[in-house]
């Protein structure tokens, strides 16, 4: 993680949080930790050809950029670090992540009545089948990749009942999602052309989806927003597109990376998860430090709107700042003994789920269906071991997990 010259005092020019491949080991928490010791708020060099970006490592400081949308701007220039062409940029903007209010309030507004705590309270029964037909799917065999078998099904199941698209068609959502979001690593996607691709497919799926729709009285997203008016007139085709795609792909990518790495963090904590075991009312604090332990979105970005300063620093306007919710979620001034990991900690104010206008949408149910998944786990496999090569995924940008190979003692499948 440090260039070469290594013997001498690492610098932010020096320390490179940026390179991709550098996470396939894993999160850089070294370097994270010099950067908010000695340089809270950095600027680094974004090879090949960007113009660079600032690094917000404190905790306090992602917080109040995070609550300043007027200064710290998602839609200039979107909210990932590469800058896009101008005619993608429109097309990334109709994406409510990359707006500021009072535009974002707006669709935000159109969404929020899907995801009340109490709509997603209702969801328990059918997320907690969902978790035991995938459990019953392996239990049996002793052994599975617990990504692709375990972890990477609860979401998409879910994402699909809330969107209203048909079971056997949820995995043309995960390769799309896969190809749009592992934009760095070449297992998934080859090139920006495949990702445009896979998002004009994942378009032409939805508009099908909408029409079969039309005047419907359905209680799925989709009939909700096809119905939907801002301002008095409906959704464009554009907008429409928008709303599906970020929430199939919003949802998907992270909550799989949380249940894969929360359990890999328990497998190499083995006392952690002795604890956990013998107390299942920690379960709640566990996901938390899960949460802030593995941090599935490394970093979301915002651009200045204006001269500011930060920590000291003067940002100028048009600047890219970056806020790293993994350096943020492991802050001594707020985590005491941040790199432990420990399933009964209390407070865990972490910021996995963002803070602000634009915290995350899904944060209850991505809550509810960790712990529905990890109470199955806990209850039905409960010797998961490693049993072989843990591959990470090269991104800076999501915290992921490949493949994880495991095995259990095999079980019976649950009574329908
Ligand atoms: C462990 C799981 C999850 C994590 C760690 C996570 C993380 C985040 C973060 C950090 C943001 C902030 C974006 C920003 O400030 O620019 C965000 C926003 C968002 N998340 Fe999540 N998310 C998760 C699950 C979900 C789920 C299940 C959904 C639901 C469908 C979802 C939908 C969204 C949407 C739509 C936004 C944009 C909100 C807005 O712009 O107002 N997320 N998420």
């Amino acid at each position: 993680m440090f260039h070469s010259g290594a013997m001498r005092h690492p610098t932010p020019a020096t320390i490179d949080i940026f390179d991709p491949d550098i996470y396939v080991k894993g999160v850089p928490h070294d370097a994270f930790r010099v950067l908010r010791a000695e340089h809270p708020v950095s600027f680094h060099a974004e090879p090949p050809d960007g113009k660079g970006f600032w690094a917000v490592t404190k905790y306090q400081d992602v917080v109040t950029v995070s609550k300043d949308p007027g200064t710290f701007s998602s839609y200039r220039g979107g909210t990932n670090i590469p800058d896009y062409p101008p005619d993608s940029l429109d097309v990334i903007r109709m994406l409510m992540v990359n707006m500021d209010p009072p535009q974002h309030t707006k669709f935000r507004r159109l969404t929020s009545t899907g995801f009340t705590p109490k709509m997603i309270a209702r969801m328990e029964e059918y997320i907690r089948r969902a978790a035991r037909e995938i459990i019953d799917e392996v239990i049996e065999s002793g052994s599975c990749d617990f990504v692709t078998k375990i972890a990477a099904e609860l979401p998409l199941v879910v994402i699909a009942d809330i969107m209203g698209v048909p079971k056997e068609d949820r995995h043309l959502v995960f390769d799309w999602s896969n190809r749009l979001i592992g934009f760095d690593d070449p297992e998934f996607q080859t090139s920006l052309e495949d990702a445009q691709q896979a998002a004009a497919e994942m378009w032409a799926y939805a508009n099908d989806l909408a029409e079969k729709r039309k005047g419907q009285d359905g209680k799925d997203l989709v009939t909700v927003l096809i119905n939907a008016e801002i301002d008095g007139e409906q959704l464009t085709e554009m907008e429409f597109d928008g709303f599906f795609l970020l929430l199939t792909v919003a949802g998907n990518e992270t909550t799989r990376n949380l249940i894969s790495g929360g359990m890999l963090a328990l497998m190499e904590h083995p006392a952690e998860r002795a604890r956990l075991a013998a107390d299942p009312g920690l379960l709640t604090s566990a996901v938390e430090e899960m949460l802030r332990w593995v941090t599935p979105v490394i970093h979301f970005r915002r651009t200045a709107t204006r001269d500011v300063e930060l920590r000291g620093q003067t940002i100028q306007e048009g600047d890219k700042v970056v806020l790293y919710y993994s350096s943020a979620n492991r802050d001594e001034d707020v985590f005491p003994n941040p790199n432990a990991f420990d399933v009964g900690r209390t407070p865990n104010d972490h910021l996995a789920f963002g803070i602000g206008q634009h915290s995350c949408l899904g944060i209850n149910l991505a809550r509810l269906e960790i712990r529905v998944m990890f109470e199955e786990i806990l209850r039905r496999m409960p010797d998961v071991a490693l049993a072989g090569e843990v591959r990470r995924l090269r991104s800076n940008f999501i915290n992921g997990v490949k493949a994880m190979p495991v095995t259990f003692t095999p079980g019976r499948r649950s009574e329908p």
